[in-house]
């Protein structure tokens, strides 16, 4: 039967822990960017500093009961957008749904994410690798939800000199990382050109975490 089929194809481990879902948010994939249109039209995709001082090329914004921020005085989750000193958009219910089903599917029960961090790639924008170390509790696992442009996702080991895969990700793909993965370093490469036709000369990306 075609489903089996699918879902065998549709399934791929990157490493004991990590698990790409090819397609996974195709269904919902028009309701996740009007949301997102939503969201950010509230909270506006700002380009944030790091602590050392360089801004990000990554645009950033947040919707949950915590939003992940970055500026001089380090990394953190915040529970109100600091452009704007007003609570983050609340995580539409379908969210939180899609990337606990998400989580359930890659071995990981009973997610339920507090923070959303919405990333929007222009052309020559990169995220270097890291890892996600500022949530309380490392045994919830992170979803990742790519939208628009392809990517390269680097999914390293958990010394950041392990070689990184390369893993090309395209609208509607989900990685979930997890148990002993879940410190795995990660990155993006530098976005190439394009125009996708929903999302036009842009990658989205939604990080689903259970923060606190
Ligand atoms: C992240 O590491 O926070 C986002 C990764 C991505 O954009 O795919
Ligand atoms: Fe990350």
């Amino acid at each position: 039967m075609m489903p089996d089929l699918f879902e065998g194809d549709a399934r791929q481990a990157l490493d004991e822990g990590a698990v790409l879902l090819r397609g996974q948010a195709l269904p919902i994939d028009t309701m996740l960017l009007a949301a997102i249109e939503t969201i950010s039209s509230q909270s506006p995709f700002r380009r944030m500093t790091t602590p050392g001082g360089f801004q990000m090329s990554v645009a950033m914004t947040n919707c949950g009961s915590v939003g992940w921020v970055t500026d001089r005085s380090g990394y953190r989750y915040a529970a109100r957008d600091p452009d704007r000193d007003t609570p983050w958009p609340a995580m539409p219910p379908q969210f939180a749904g899609l990337a606990g089903d998400a989580a359930r599917q890659a071995g990981f029960a009973g997610f339920s994410p507090d923070a959303c961090l919405i990333n929007c790639y222009e052309p020559g924008a990169r995220l270097s690798l890291h890892q996600d170390k500022d949530e309380q509790d490392y045994r919830h696992p992170v979803v990742s939800v790519s939208l628009g442009l392809p990517a390269i996702f680097q999914f390293g080991g958990l010394r950041r000199t392990d070689r990184p895969q390369r893993v090309p990700l395209r609208h509607g793909d989900i990685v979930v990382w997890g148990g002993p993965a879940r410190l795995a370093y990660h990155g993006v490469l530098a976005l190439k050109d394009g125009v996708h036709p929903l999302v036009g000369r842009r990658r989205l990306n939604l990080t689903f975490r259970k923060a606190l």
